[in-house]
């Protein structure tokens, strides 16, 4: 792609200053067609003629870039003028920011450069191609520095620009690609809802937590430096909070230049609710300041409501946990030194984050870039991007993003061109983990992360106390049974996988059964035994399951591995009225315990604030981390009874199969598919449930009330049932 142009960048040092590259033409005849094709190594914003090209914000995005690099392309003719004057703006991004913890920056030998080429077609049939080359001009833009975690130095006083002939730069063009994800655009904007005064600063509270920026009008002397930190939550004190933050600055600087003018930074985002502005000039108007909520451009396709309020706003908290760490890649969060790609958060949310929006473009690209980043052994880095290199753990319940992704993909937009591209990736993983260790149905061996975060760990370790060996058999087995299953979509023989399937199954059992217990007893353990069915008396698992959780108060204990399946294991097995105990419960460790501490998304840990206000170690306590968020699909699915067809897919048949609870009055979920709006609402009405089911023309449905069952087509059904 891009053939004709030239990589170019900057001749000489510009120390952390961003560059903006600057291209004059004409245009002396009437034009029919205007396409801009750009990319960058780092970021970039285009204008023609000062109008912004587009409204990619942080393009090009996020992709493996050591493969692929994705190429965007824009109509731009309404832009065109007989004087035309192209400006690139760029910036580090995520190509050249530091990336992670300790690795200053993974893709080493890149420097900043941008390509780019605008076809024009005229209406006397002649075309013109204006390409990057060295007649492309470069000098100093008013960025000073700008870093993905560290934020942003803006000088807006005017400064001779110097330009420069652009540099040529030997950079490759195999790597590019056509954009294949959503494009990541400025989505919501919210205004404050308070201002308070502290010893540092002016503290503006945006009412939620969001990924972003803040805009603000800034009017102050020339000189004058105004600076915004973000923060998740205040202290004890209403001052902002930031530990938690770790190495991420989250800072933006302008210098002012005495006339009045909008700001926003241009390529770092930061996650935030609450925003310090140090060094304001005069008296600071809340109107000034707007907070810009920026994600991939995903439309909303799911909703959920009920008469417990408290449990809607869990369901919004989650829908706000997706928005800010769907951006451009899923993230474990958006705010610290991190914000990465982690593979196991992102499977265990899959599910909850197919039904809110619709992501199946969006996960068509990361799980590109996954197939793409999986090592030659099969196994799969623990982050997609994969910025730690070699050195990236393929851990169980991680790396089986790989199968469970394009699998739900698959179940929830019935798309079998993803799962086509991904099966091999597929089978990879699942042969990857059979060569582990000396017994190939059995996976003892390497580094897993475990049941992250689960409380059933020493207090401030982060690993739970379900056996590694369990949980990575389990993961085994059950990606091996997707594999199977995809198989049999796609037409493969799956007789291999089948047969593994049973050995890893029965190792399990002889590894991890003892009698009627697992050999962990934990909640986790049993949660994974029952929901991937690896033990053959689902119930009697799920009755020490169900024991266990009502020993514990009712409350869980699980991680990142057990929560996820929890609550569907104790339905599987008939325990239903446990897993609404666990949802609804309100104290300490629950969901709504966060809801009760004025969450606005979703917490990393169940105590990332304690019921004494103590917070969690600030080296891992972000407070919009969506894993747990994953109940919402649980909510969808039981509580408002909506599920996927494994056999008919993406809603073409829909089971609607609510169970509902006394303790709750009523509950509405719907979500948007390819076939139109498909729709569950229950209503407990005297010593009646009634049900009513919407279902789209193009689908059918299978009503599962109790006992009952029914087949319906398209159109509105109506039950009611005696409870
Ligand atoms: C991330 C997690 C991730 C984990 C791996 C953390 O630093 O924030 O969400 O899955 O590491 O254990």
């Amino acid at each position: 792609m891009l053939n004709n142009s030239k990589w170019i960048g900057v001749p000489v040092d510009f120390g952390s200053v961003c560059p903006v590259f600057y291209k004059k033409f004409d245009i002396k005849k009437g034009v029919l067609e205007a396409k801009l094709q750009i990319t960058a190594v780092g970021c970039y914003i285009a204008y023609l003629n000062e109008e912004r090209i587009g409204n990619f914000v942080m393009a090009p995005g996020w992709t493996n870039y050591n493969k692929r690099l994705q190429v965007q392309e824009y109509d731009v003719k309404h832009l065109l003028k007989p004087e035309n004057e192209l400006k690139v703006e760029a910036g580090p991004g995520w190509h050249l920011s530091r990336q992670t913890v300790n690795i200053s920056t993974y893709y080493k030998n890149a420097e900043l450069c941008v390509i780019y080429e605008l076809n024009i077609k005229y209406e006397d049939g002649t075309e013109e191609t204006i390409v990057s080359d060295s007649d492309t001009l470069v000098s100093q833009s008013s960025v000073l520095f700008s870093g993905l975690y560290e934020g942003e130095v803006y000088d807006s006083r005017k400064f001779e620009k110097v330009e420069y002939p652009s540099k040529i730069i030997d950079y490759t063009h195999e790597t590019l690609i056509k954009q294949e994800g959503e494009t990541v655009v400025e989505k919501e904007r919210i205004p404050p809802v308070s201002v308070h005064r502290t010893r540092g600063g002016y503290i503006l509270d945006f009412g939620e937590n969001i990924t972003g920026y803040v805009e603000f009008a800034v009017n102050a002397p020339s000189g004058h430096i105004i600076e915004l930190d973000h923060g998740e939550i205040l202290d004890s004190n209403n001052e902002l909070y930031t530990e938690n933050l770790r190495t991420a600055w989250q800072k933006i600087q302008v210098i002012a230049n005495g006339t009045s003018f909008k700001y926003k930074p241009k390529f770092t985002f930061q996650g935030f609710r609450y925003v310090r502005v140090i060094n304001w000039w005069g008296e600071l108007n809340p109107e000034d300041f707007t907070a810009v909520a920026v994600y991939s451009d995903i439309k909303r396709t799911g909703y959920f409501t009920c008469s417990n309020d408290k449990i809607n706003k869990l369901f919004e908290n989650v829908i706000r946990g997706q928005k800010g760490n769907f951006l451009d890649v899923p993230t474990d969060c958006p705010q610290r030194d991190e914000r990465l790609g982690w593979t196991g958060d992102t499977q265990v949310f899959i599910k909850t984050a197919a039904y809110n929006f619709d992501v199946e473009k969006f996960f068509d690209k990361w799980l590109n870039d996954l197939a793409s980043e999986q090592f030659e052994d099969g196994g799969v880095p623990a982050i997609i991007p994969n910025v730690f290199g070699t050195d990236s753990a393929s851990s169980s319940a991680w790396g089986d993003a790989a199968v469970i992704c394009p699998w739900q993909i698959y179940l929830s937009y019935g798309n079998k061109d993803i799962l086509k591209r991904q099966y091999n990736s597929m089978c990879k993983w699942v042969d990857y983990i059979k060569n582990q260790g000396d017994n190939p149905y059995l996976w003892n061996t390497g580094h897993h992360f475990g049941d992250w975060l689960a409380l059933d760990a020493p207090y401030g370790s982060y690993l739970g106390a379900t056996d590694k060996a369990l949980i990575a058999t389990a993961f085994f087995a059950y990606s091996t049974s997707l594999v199977v299953k995809a198989g049999k979509v796609l037409g493969c023989d799956v007789s291999e996988y089948e047969k593994l399937y049973n050995l890893v199954r029965k190792e399990f059992q002889n590894n991890f059964v003892k009698g009627d217990e697992l050999t962990s007893h934990t909640q986790t353990a049993y949660a994974l035994a029952v929901y991937f069915e690896l033990v053959d008396d689902i119930k009697a698992f799920g009755d020490k399951l169900n024991t266990l959780v009502k020993e514990n108060g009712n409350k869980l204990k699980t991680g990142f591995v057990g929560t996820p399946y929890l609550l569907h294991a104790l339905t599987k097995a008939g325990f239903y009225k446990t897993a609404y105990s666990l949802l609804l419960k309100e104290e300490f460790p629950s969901w709504l315990y966060s809801v009760n501490q004025g969450a606005t998304t979703i917490w990393e840990h169940w105590d990332g604030i304690d019921e004494n206000g103590k917070l969690w170690s600030p080296d891992m306590n972000s407070f919009n981390h969506y894993a747990y968020g994953c109940v919402a699909d649980w909510m969808y699915e039981v509580v408002a009874g909506i599920r996927i067809d494994e056999n008919n897919p993406a809603f073409n048949n829909i089971i609607f199969h609510p169970v509902p609870d006394e303790r709750l009055d009523f509950a509405n979920g719907s979500v948007e598919t390819k076939n139109g709006i498909v729709k569950s609402e229950w209503k407990r009405e005297g010593n009646n449930v009634n049900f009513r089911f919407t279902v789209p023309s193009g689908s059918t449905a299978t009503v599962i009330l109790g006992e009952e069952i029914h087949n319906v087509g398209s159109g509105v059904h109506t039950f009611s049932k005696a409870i």
